[in-house]
């Protein structure tokens, strides 16, 4: 069997580490496309990553490309194209650079790999992934935001850096947008199967809450010039492994509902599987009244980002 084909539109710092972690699993030959002023930098990138080859040992191909044709046939695509956060910037303030480079992304992925999965990681997600999803036209289960892998994963973290438990035994989701009205469902959290509110007192579990809604900020203040770059690229590239390997993972993403929790049309961080056939399943679980109005909250935030897209 040929080796899969992954294309990563931006190689930028998200870019460089999709790159690098895919290499590492040796899920495929990589892509690396940017804008013909980056192409220097991707090729570069590209040739690095290669040369890495040798010490770990994976037999893939990468290389960097300003010209879409280079992406043909490509099984999966992640997106990070687009400029990213900076220092007092929110999401929403990307909107209108990151749609118009949206665009036209889709249009040349429809054009050049139109039965590819594709995973979009550029913000404002929830409107870059309906974009992408407009736009290109493709099926519902082969459009999917990367989001939920990453507020969950950040939950978790602060989970074990609170207990000192293992962040391998955290298991918990984060529903809704990809913004601070994101929805944590604390009361399902488990740390190795015990019920996470019966170790952790709920005024902690509202402050670790909190700072999950706000880590992908916290990270930017922090760097001064741009936003996280490792834990994205490691989620959308689980995302991508579970679908090549039909793995049937179940991620938080944001994926079309069409009814699912009373959410119609739109995309929106959800309990996804993941499989050879896209999202082949969003899992539907019984909300409580808080979470309920957190959801109706989050969704008008996502309605409002949305809405500004204008298709
Ligand atoms: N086509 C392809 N690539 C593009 C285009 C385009 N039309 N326009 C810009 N890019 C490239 C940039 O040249 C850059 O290399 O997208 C890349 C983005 O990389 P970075 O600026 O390093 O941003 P990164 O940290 O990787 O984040 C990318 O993901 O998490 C989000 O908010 C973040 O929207 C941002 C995206």
């Amino acid at each position: 069997m040929a080796r899969y084909k992954i294309a990563l539109i931006g190689g930028g710092q998200i870019g460089g580490n999709l790159a690098l972690i895919a290499a590492e699993k040796e899920l495929g030959d990589i892509v690396i496309f940017d804008i013909p002023k980056m192409e220097g930098i991707v090729k570069g990138k590209a040739l690095d990553i290669m040369q890495l080859r040798p010490h770990d040992g994976y037999d893939v191909n990468i290389n960097g490309t300003s010209d879409y044709k280079d992406i043909e046939g490509s099984d999966v695509i992640v997106i990070t194209a687009g400029i990213p956060r900076k220092p007092g910037m929110d999401r929403e303030d990307l909107m209108s650079i990151n749609l118009d480079i949206m665009k036209d992304v889709a249009k040349n992925v429809k054009e050049y790999a139109p039965d590819s999965f594709v995973i979009v990681i550029s913000n404002p997600l929830d409107a870059m992934v309906y974009t992408f999803y407009k736009v290109s036209g493709f099926s519902k289960n082969n459009v999917v935001g990367m989001a939920g892998a990453l507020d969950s994963g950040r939950f978790r973290t602060f989970i074990a850096m609170e207990t000192g438990y293992s962040v391998q035994d955290i298991t918990c989701m984060v529903l809704g947008g990809h913004g601070d009205s994101m929805v944590p469902i604390t009361r399902l959290a488990t740390v190795g199967g015990v019920p996470l509110t019966d170790i952790v007192s709920a005024e902690r579990l509202t402050e670790i809450e909190d700072r999950t809604r706000f880590a992908g900020g916290e990270i930017v203040k922090l760097l001064g010039n741009g936003s996280a770059y490792y834990a994205p690229a490691q989620c959308a590239m689980e995302m991508a492994e579970s679908y090549l390997k039909d793995k049937k993972r179940v991620i938080p993403c944001a994926a079309l509902c069409e009814g699912e929790f009373g959410i119609d049309g739109y995309f929106i961080g959800v309990p996804t599987v993941i499989g050879c056939g896209g999202v082949e399943k969003i899992l539907e679980i019984k909300l409580n009244a808080d979470e309920r109005s957190m959801l109706n909250n989050t969704l008008d935030v996502v309605k409002k980002t949305v809405s500004e897209t204008c298709l």
